[in-house]
């Protein structure tokens, strides 16, 4: 089973990273196979709706999105995390689920798998933190990860979600989130959440 984390921090090492490090690390302890990659590190452009992909189910723009596709088709298992940013997902993270609308076009349009052969058979966990304290700051950024999912046809496996955290690193201090993101990896190569 392949595993791919997709980390959208822009804050590298930062608590999203830390989390999601733990996730990957509970699903290579079940023997998953798994990589990480940081959308901050790769040079992905907006989507421009240039609608090229409703006929062709390709998207032109020659960026490392490409890369990001095969990685998606080849995963079993994918781990959206990202921290809230203006209550959504960081701009980095929404310019990469934005050239999904090339997938979301074999889909809707085509009538094509929008993840190749595998499509149907993948799972998606979606992990975040936010600085605010309470209220209602994960509802936006969950709701676009749902989104991505449904069009993708990736099961939505849950959502690990931790409010109160701002400082770089402050989620290191707190053991049982750690722990719970552990346990999140294993259960998604499991099968069980
Ligand atoms: C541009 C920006 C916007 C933010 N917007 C929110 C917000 O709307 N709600 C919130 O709870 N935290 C917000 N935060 C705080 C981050 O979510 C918080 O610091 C988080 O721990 C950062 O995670 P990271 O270390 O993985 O980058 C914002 C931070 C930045 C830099």
């Amino acid at each position: 089973m392949k595993v791919l984390g997709i980390s959208g921090s822009p804050r590298r090492g930062g608590n999203t990273d830390l989390l999601l490090a733990e996730v990957m690390t509970g699903a290579a302890s079940k023997g998953a196979e798994v990589k990480t990659i940081a959308v901050c590190a790769l040079d992905i452009a907006p989507c421009e709706h240039c609608d090229v992909c409703l006929k062709t189910g390709e998207c032109k723009i020659q960026d490392d999105m490409q890369m990001v596709y095969r990685e998606m088709e080849e995963a079993d298992r994918i781990v959206l995390a990202s921290p809230v940013h203006f209550m959504g997902v960081t701009a980095q993270m929404k310019a990469m689920i934005d050239r999904c609308q090339s997938r979301w076009a074999r889909k809707y349009v085509l009538k094509r798998p929008p993840l190749g052969s595998q499509t149907g058979k993948k799972a998606g966990l979606f992990v975040s933190v936010g600085g605010r304290e309470k209220g209602n700051l994960f509802e936006p950024a969950l709701a676009t990860v749902k989104s991505l999912f449904a069009s993708l046809d990736i099961r939505f496996a849950g959502a690990l979600l931790f409010s109160s955290v701002d400082e770089k690193g402050a989620i290191a201090k707190r053991p049982e989130a750690l722990k719970q993101a552990f346990i999140a990896g294993q259960k998604l190569v499991e099968g069980i959440s």
